[in-house]
């Protein structure tokens, strides 16, 4: 698992463009990363939508939870205005619509959010919508919800699963080994990545990925770590500060 991590797109390239639109995506890969990560939520008829927040109000022209809603309501919000007005025209993109935006081989971190809102059905809605893309593209379904993980596992057991976490674990490769799913990547804010952490993962056969890391000096450590993957919001001063190491 060595070598230069790769470089994941946190909701896009969304320092330069509004958080998980095609409009972040579509940059991010333009800035020269290996793919990206965006959040998942279930809408009120059953269809997956990109969005960060369980409701609307922060980042969109609407207000409430994003489940009350339908998919036609949400594509009639703007996802972008919020951001700048040259960005007014992006909605609240579908899952279905945004794998077709990569190119084949690029990794796409699918982030299911369930909770506070709850989503019945979530884990095999997504292991359902990613299966036909499973080949064309690197996918990886995480969450911080390590039950919906092993609800997509039953689903399409094919799929890579990664397991976020934000607190300080006891024994992080100990608890992954007693999940009743296979793990292929521990997804990990960037302050608690450690060498030793990665040797242990490494050793379970299981990848590392950092969240979310924009500064110099916070990239650099990571490397100097091994770890696999950096979830940055900028993905293109990362992709430059990399180049000029090798
Ligand atoms: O997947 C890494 C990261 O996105 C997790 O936190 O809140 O930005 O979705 P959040
Ligand atoms: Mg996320």
């Amino acid at each position: 698992m060595a070598g230069r991590p790769s470089i994941v797109a946190h909701r896009g390239a969304s320092a330069d463009a509004p958080e998980n639109t095609r409009a972040a995506f579509l940059l991010a890969m333009e800035q020269g990363a290996d793919g990206v990560e965006l959040d998942v939520h279930l809408t009120a008829d059953g269809r997956l939508c990109v969005i960060h927040d369980h409701v609307l109000d922060r980042t969109t022209t609407g207000t409430g939870l994003v489940g009350s809603k339908t998919m036609a309501e949400l594509a009639g919000l703007s996802a972008g205005a919020w951001f700048s007005s040259r960005h007014a025209g992006e909605t609240v993109p579908e899952l279905a619509d945004v794998l077709s935006l990569f190119p084949a081989g690029a990794v796409v971190n699918v982030e299911i959010k369930n909770g506070p809102v709850w989503y019945d059905g979530i884990g095999s809605a997504v292991a359902e919508r990613l299966s036909p893309w499973k080949h064309k593209l690197s996918l990886i379904v995480s969450s911080f919800d390590h039950k919906v993980l092993e609800e997509v596992h039953r689903r399409e057991p094919d799929l890579c699963l990664g397991l976020l976490y934000e607190a300080v674990l006891y024994d992080p490769v100990g608890y992954l080994r007693r999940l009743p799913y296979p793990v292929g990547s521990l997804h990990v804010w960037h302050h608690l990545v450690t060498s030793e952490l990665v040797h242990a993962a490494h050793a379970a056969g299981v990848k590392v990925l950092a969240y979310t890391a924009d500064r110099e000096e916070d990239v650099r450590r990571l490397v100097a770590c091994g770890a696999d993957g950096i979830i940055t919001n900028a993905p293109g001063a990362v992709v430059r500060l990399l180049r000029a190491e090798v």
